[in-house]
């Protein structure tokens, strides 16, 4: 699901216009805005609780729809996201006032288009790449993960949460390393500055408890960064903010950044732990095959995050009237 906003009141009302591109299967991506079936039953809490219904019903509308709530139109299907995505010319990342560039304190690279982006996303490999992966960072990722195994055995089966026992405080320490926070920094801390960055990112309802909150994580993990930052001016390390730093972007950039991966870092190893151990759970047969060493662990984990999609919606807007 991609949803598109519109920055020209020229073409507002067109920002699917006629005339559309073919899409694979020969069907257009796009069709006249005025086809673009409304969605007016739009309900914040039953989204919040499970959306696959709801995108089902979308998807049933049309590849492109409206939704007044948001003021977005929505695309809705494989074919038409991946028709957006690649055409960054009409479908910009940069859109000109999203609620991300306010939750993170200036503009990150996920709200850029190439050539910007790939500067700053290029800086952040060396640090994420496998081979630094498994030479930097598996060590520290295998500690963490044997600690809060431990923690959560210690915890009586009936009391144990996966998530707050185990999936939580390993997505958290694992991305204090990767950023290189010192090791003060609390793990639930990482975990709400990251909780409420992205609730912030995702205010597009202008919720002011939403950016109470949000301002509140930015500015404490702020003051950390106020610590580190000098240091590792002087003394680069291997974590993603000293490669950011290293890149000589400006450091309100750097910031951004930082605040980007601490959103972005959190929740999708999170949930793809739990969704792996709910699957398993299902289907001991795969477990076994897997303990047996007849399927990769590797596939196990990129088959769950296919399955189970992280992100379900990513905001695009459009440049001109699109075809
Ligand atoms: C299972 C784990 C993860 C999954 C499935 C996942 C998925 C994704 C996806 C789908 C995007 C693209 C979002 C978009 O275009 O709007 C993205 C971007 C990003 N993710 Fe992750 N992610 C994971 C883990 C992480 C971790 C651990 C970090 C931080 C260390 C991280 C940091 C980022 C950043 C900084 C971006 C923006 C990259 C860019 O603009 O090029 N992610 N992630």
């Amino acid at each position: 699901m991609r949803y598109v906003s519109h920055n020209n009141s020229r073409t507002a009302a067109t920002a699917f216009a006629s005339g559309a591109r073919p899409d694979r299967d020969g069907t257009p991506i796009t069709t006249d805005s005025n086809q673009a079936r409304e969605i007016d039953w739009f309900d914040q809490q039953r989204m919040l609780q499970d959306p696959y219904e709801d995108y089902a019903r979308m998807r049933a509308l049309g590849p492109v729809v409206h939704m007044s709530a948001i003021k977005r139109y929505l695309l809705t299907t494989h074919a038409s996201v991946v028709g957006g995505e690649q055409h960054p010319e009409l479908f910009t990342a940069h859109a000109s006032k999203p609620t991300m560039v306010r939750a993170l304190g200036a503009r990150a690279m996920l709200r850029k288009d190439d050539p910007d982006h790939a500067t700053e996303r290029g800086s952040t490999n060396p640090t994420l790449r496998p081979k630094a992966v498994g030479e930097v960072w598996s060590r520290h990722f295998r500690e963490t993960v044997a600690r809060w195994l431990d923690h959560l055995e210690e915890i009586e089966p009936d009391r144990a949460d996966l998530s707050r026992d185990f999936a939580a405080p390993v997505a958290s320490q694992n991305l204090i390393d990767l950023v290189g926070f010192p090791t003060s920094v609390a793990v639930k801390d990482v975990r709400r500055w990251s909780t409420e960055c992205i609730a912030g990112i995702g205010n597009v309802l202008d919720d002011a408890d939403i950016w109470a909150r949000c301002d509140r994580s930015q500015a404490e993990a702020n003051a950390i960064l106020d610590e580190i930052i000098p240091r590792l001016r002087v003394t680069p390390d291997t974590s993603v903010t000293s490669h950011l730093i290293k890149a000589g972007l400006p450091e309100e950039s750097v910031r951004a950044n930082v605040h980007l991966t601490v959103s972005g870092g959190m929740n999708e190893p999170q949930d793809m732990i739990r969704n792996m151990v709910w699957a398993l759970s299902h289907h001991p047969e795969q477990l076994a095959m897997l303990r047996r060493g007849e399927a990769a662990w590797g596939d196990a984990c990129e088959g769950t995050v296919r399955w189970v999609a992280p992100i379900g919606m990513i905001p695009r807007e459009t440049t001109q009237d699109v075809d």
